[in-house]
């Protein structure tokens, strides 16, 4: 997820740009560039870091021109740095682009390019894209533009200028939000619509794979094969507030809508049918791989319960013994470490300080470590062996849903490459499992879509002082999420047991109206489940259950359900996450409390 922004007029554009970025940080803020073009040369001003970086850099060397391109960066592929920054450049220097996305054949592009002589100078995915722009270029940039696009899969907002044409901006989208901004004689394009807003409430709303150019005298939306499409102009009526969270009242609420649309990118171009597993940025071998004899994920709050879903999963797929540990116990307990131990840390921020002193006990020890982070270039991703990144985008709500949601993915994907390297399932099964997992993201927004139960039960349930969680194998695990995330925001003291272990203790605290929320998903426990459930209902218990679909013998056990839509057993934390995250959520709202901040908590802990 990065920002983008473009800008053409009459008035300087490198005001505009920096301004218009600014209102995008939310969606990335590692690096941020601009390039404007001043008469018939492109120039770039670009940094790692905050825009008050580039701000600085810009004021040492201004930017002449009206028209130009910007970009606010959150790095998927090559770390924050000044080169990895946007906007790249063509060789010859006359096309400047700025990104959005991810360019899938990224690699196949590049060796094809560099076989025409061209060379590249970042790590990004997205310096194929002026590079094929201007192998295409034959005098119309648009067409160069069209053609570039017809040879990348993937998904992308891509804003283009090119110094032979130096009038025009270009820009197209697929699977990534784009829009373009109505001024009187200027016209903007950006990511989302607060960067606009203080311009013009006048938009048009883009849809997947239509082009837009933009001269001084107005802007023309074509359609892959060049007609001109109409369309009717948006006018924007929120504050610039609510639309820097897309309409939602709250980041975290933004956040659990936007969990499709991550897990989907986490899985692109890792998962696909039909073809092996490959992993960019995991170089342990196959032979490492038979060698280890034992696994430890290590991690602390959401990213420990990822890790716990991580445990049952490579159990199940690869046969291997998997212990996971709490950072802060894991760093002082001992642990017996060789170097057939790999360890897989997980932290969406790459920065907590009990991770990290984790990961460097274990390499100390002999240990092979695995990353799984949402920040490029984390402490933890420039320590460990290998890293994979989750793709959410930069999470700012402090509870973490996304994030956890696609460390659940990162946790599934690696299950399976060790599966595919050790030969622990057949072809058939990867290729059914892969299947499944690939239904994921419109299964998301299913349950996304039936959030009204979960509302209505909130309402009910707000004013309650404990509530328990139970749930047994995946459904302990997504338990123990579902009830960190209630006592981190609404601020309900909350107990999450394994089924199992109710009877040896918690049952003393079941009475009348006592609210338990029961995970039921997994085919070979339900029944285990039901009986857990009739304890707590004899005693007077107010159950809400989540199960599959056509799971009757649930729905004849207790008061009210969520139903989910039915996947392999082993992918129903993913889905039934959502409703306990919504459940925190309303819950929060009704009480009134600061769900993007809640009290004593900070979003990433880089303290003991
Ligand atoms: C809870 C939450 C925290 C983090 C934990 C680890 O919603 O966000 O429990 O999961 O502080 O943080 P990372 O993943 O950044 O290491």
């Amino acid at each position: 997820m990065c920002g983008i922004v473009g800008f053409v007029g009459k008035k300087q554009a490198s005001s505009i740009l920096v301004e218009g970025l600014s209102k995008l940080e939310y969606r990335g803020y590692d690096s941020a560039g601009v390039a404007i073009i001043d008469n018939d040369h492109i120039n770039v001003v670009k940094c790692k870091g905050r825009l008050k970086n580039l701000e600085n850099k810009l004021s040492e060397h201004p930017l002449k021109g009206i028209v130009g391109i910007g970009h606010t960066r959150w790095a998927t592929h090559g770390k924050p740095s000044d080169l990895n920054a946007h906007p790249h450049n063509s060789q010859d220097g006359t096309i400047s682009v700025v990104h959005n996305g991810i360019i899938e054949n990224y690699v196949q592009l590049r060796e094809w390019l560099t076989s025409k002589g061209y060379k590249f100078v970042s790590e990004t995915d997205t310096e194929v894209i002026p590079q094929l722009i201007e192998y295409f270029y034959k005098g119309d940039i648009v067409e160069a533009v069209m053609r570039a696009i017809s040879k990348i899969k993937g998904s992308y907002a891509v804003g283009v200028i090119c110094s032979k044409e130096p009038g025009k901006l270009v820009a197209v989208r697929k699977d990534s939000p784009l829009i373009v901004g109505l001024g009187k004689d200027e016209y903007y394009i950006a990511s989302d619509i607060p960067a606009v807003l203080n311009h013009t409430r006048d938009i048009y709303l883009l849809n997947d794979n239509e082009f837009v150019v933009i001269t001084k005298d107005g802007v023309k939306l074509l359609s892959e094969d060049k007609k001109e499409i109409k369309r009717d102009v948006y006018h924007v009526t929120w504050s610039a507030n609510a639309a820097e969270k897309g309409g939602f009242d709250h980041f975290m609420m933004k956040e659990i809508h936007e969990q499709p649309k991550a897990i989907k990118d986490t899985m692109t171009s890792r998962i696909m049918p039909g073809k092996p597993i490959t992993l960019d940025d995991i170089k342990i071998t196959k032979e490492q791989i038979k060698n280890i004899n034992k696994i430890y994920i290590v991690a602390c709050g959401t990213a420990y319960h990822a890790g716990i879903v991580g445990k049952y999963v490579i159990e199940k797929l690869v046969r291997m013994p998997v212990e996971v540990d709490i950072a802060s116990e894991f760093r002082y307990r001992n642990p017996i470490i060789d170097e057939k131990t790999l360890m897989i840390i997980i932290s969406q921020s790459g920065e907590t300080a009990d991770t990290l002193a984790a990961l460097r006990e274990a390499k100390a020890q002999g240990a092979r470590v695995i990353a799984i982070t949402n920040v490029v270039g984390s402490s933890v991703s420039r320590e460990a062996d290998d890293v994979l990144y989750t793709w959410a985008g930069p999470e700012i709500a402090v509870a973490s849903t996304k994030a956890y949601v696609t460390q659940l993915i990162a946790m599934y994907i690696i299950a399976l490459f060790f599966a595919q390297h050790k030969g622990t399932i057949s072809e058939e099964k990867m290729e059914e499992i892969k299947k499944d997992m690939l239904t994921l993201p419109i299964k998301a927004e299913e349950v996304l879509s039936n959030k009204d139960i979960i509302q209505e039960f909130a309402e009910k349930i707000y004013k309650e002082q404990d509530v328990f969680f139970l749930g047994r194998g995946l459904d302990y695990a997504v338990a123990l999420e579902g009830s960190l995330k209630l006592k981190e925001i609404s601020y309900i003291h909350s107990e999450a047991y394994a089924g199992g272990e109710l009877k040896h203790g918690p049952i003393a605290l079941i009475e009348d109206g006592t609210v338990v929320i029961v995970g039921a998903t997994q085919g070979y426990l339900v029944e285990k489940m039901i009986s857990n459930i009739k304890e707590v209902t004899t005693r007077g218990a107010n159950v809400l259950a989540f199960a599959f679909e056509g799971s009757d013998e649930v729905s004849k056990a207790v008061d009210s359900v969520m139903y989910l839509p039915k996947v392999n057993d082993i992918f129903a934390p993913v889905l039934s996450v959502i409703p306990l995250q919504l459940l925190a959520y309303y819950i929060s709202i009704k009480k009134g409390c600061d769900v993007d901040k809640p009290r004593n908590l900070a979003k990433s802990v880089t303290v003991e």
